[in-house]
C-alpha cells in the first residue's frame, strides 16, 4: 500500500513542516487529539532510549492508539530473522513502525519492505524526530528562523546531519564548529548546499557562535562509539560549551542539547543548568511533534487510498 515515511527531515516539504508544527502546537496547547483509535504502532528499538521510547509510547496512547515496544533481544530479530520478513509481518498487525537502529540502511530497508509508514527514531546518520522538535521549540520562541544563525559545536554526528537537513528547509544559517576528522556527512552537506542552504563549517567554536540565537551540542561519543570515547575526549577537548562561549553568542541566545548530556565534557554544569538552557522544553516538545508526525503520515496514507 502506498504511504509516506519519515526517515529524514528532507522527506517533508516546507509547507508540510509547518502543517506538522501547527498540529504540534494544538497538542501542546489543547491536549492530544484522538486520531489513532484502534490503531497500533510498533516501536522497534535496537539501541537504548529514554526520551524517544517514552514520548512515542505515551504519544500513541494519548492519541487513542496502542503502542507495542519491540527489542531485538525480545523478538526473533536477534535470532537472525531478516528485516525484509519482519517488515512485512509487522505491516499485517500495525499501522506505523517507529525504528531506532545503527546503520541508516537498516531503517531504509525496513521502509522498503513495510507496507505502513516508517519513522526514523535515530540512526548513526540522522535523528530527524529530535531536530524537527528542536526547530519547533526554536520557532515557538523566536518566530520564523529564516536568516537567523544556529550554531553546532562538536561532533558532526547524526544530530549535526539532521540540523543540516533542517537548515535547507527552514532557511536558517547553520554554523558548525567541528574538529578535523569529525565533520558532518559530506553527502548530507553537499545536498543541502546544492539546494541553497547556508552551511558554514569552521574549526573555532567562537567563530561559529558569533551572532547565533541557539548554541547546540551533543555527546562526543555517540551510541556505538563507546570504544572511541577516550580518543574522542582528546579530539574534542577545545569544544566544550562554557559560559564564556555562550557569552559570545547573541544576547538572547539559548543553549540546546538533545540529551543525554555529559556534564563537564561537551557542556559545563553551569551552562546546562542556566536560564539560557532550554533542554527540558526541547525534551517535552518531542511528544507533541512526534504525535503530529504520526497523525500526518497516517492521514497521508488514508488520502492516498481514497
Ligand atoms: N534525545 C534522545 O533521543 O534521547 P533518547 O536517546 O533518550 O531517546
Ligand atoms: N548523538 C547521540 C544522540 C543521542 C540522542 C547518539 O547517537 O548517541
Amino acid at each position: 500500500m502506498e504511504h509516506r515515511d519519515f526517515l529524514a527531515i528532507t522527506d517533508l516539504s516546507r509547507e508540510e513542516i509547518q502543517t506538522i508544527f501547527s498540529r504540534a502546537r494544538l497538542h501542546q496547547e489543547s491536549g492530544p487529539q484522538a486520531v489513532l483509535p484502534g490503531r497500533s504502532v510498533v516501536l522497534l528499538f535496537e539501541k537504548a532510549s529514554t526520551r524517544t521510547r517514552v514520548s512515542f509510547e505515551v504519544g500513541v496512547a494519548r492519541m487513542g492508539g496502542h503502542p507495542v515496544v519491540l527489542t531485538p533481544a525480545g523478538s526473533q530479530i536477534a535470532r537472525g530473522e531478516p528485516l525484509q520478513d519482519t517488515a512485512r509481518v509487522l505491516s499485517g498487525y500495525c499501522d506505523c513502525i517507529v525504528m531506532r537502529t545503527f546503520g541508516h540502511e537498516r531503517v531504509q530497508e525496513m521502509a522498503h519492505w513495510a507496507d505502513v509508514p516508517v519513522i526514523n527514531a535515530l540512526t548513526d546518520l540522522l535523528h530527524p524526530c529530535q531536530v524537527l522538535a528542536d526547530c519547533f521549540t526554536l520557532q515557538g520562541r523566536f518566530g520564523s528562523l529564516k536568516g537567523k544563525r544556529v550554531a553546532w559545536i562538536g561532533d558532526g554526528n547524526n544530530m549535526a546531519n539532521s540540523w543540516i537537513n533542517a537548515a535547507s528547509l527552514l532557511d536558517f544559517e547553520l554554523a558548525l564548529a567541528c574538529p578535523a576528522g569529525y565533520e558532518p556527512d559530506a553527502g548530507v552537506m553537499d545536498a543541502a548546499r546544492a539546494g541553497g542552504a547556508k552551511i558554514i563549517l569552521v574549526r573555532d567554536p567562537a567563530e561559529a557562535v558569533q551572532g547565533a540565537l541557539a548554541v547546540n551540542t551533543d555527546v562526543w561519543a555517540s551510541m556505538g562509539q563507546e570504544e572511541e570515547a577516550r580518543l574522542r575526549m582528546e579530539a574534542f577537548r577545545d569544544y566544550a560549551v562554557t559560559k564564556s562561549l555562550m557569552d559570545r553568542a547573541a544576547g538572547e541566545a539559548v543553549f540546546m542539547h538533545c540529551l543525554p548530556a555529559h556534564r563537564g565534557e561537551e557542556v559545563t554544569e553551569e551552562v546546562l543548568e542556566s536560564g539560557r538552557s532550554i533542554i527540558w522544553e526541547q525534551a517535552k516538545n518531542r511528544l507533541y511533534v512526534q504525535e503530529a508526525v504520526m497523525a500526518f503520515l497516517l492521514q497521508q496514507r488514508e488520502e492516498m487510498h481514497i
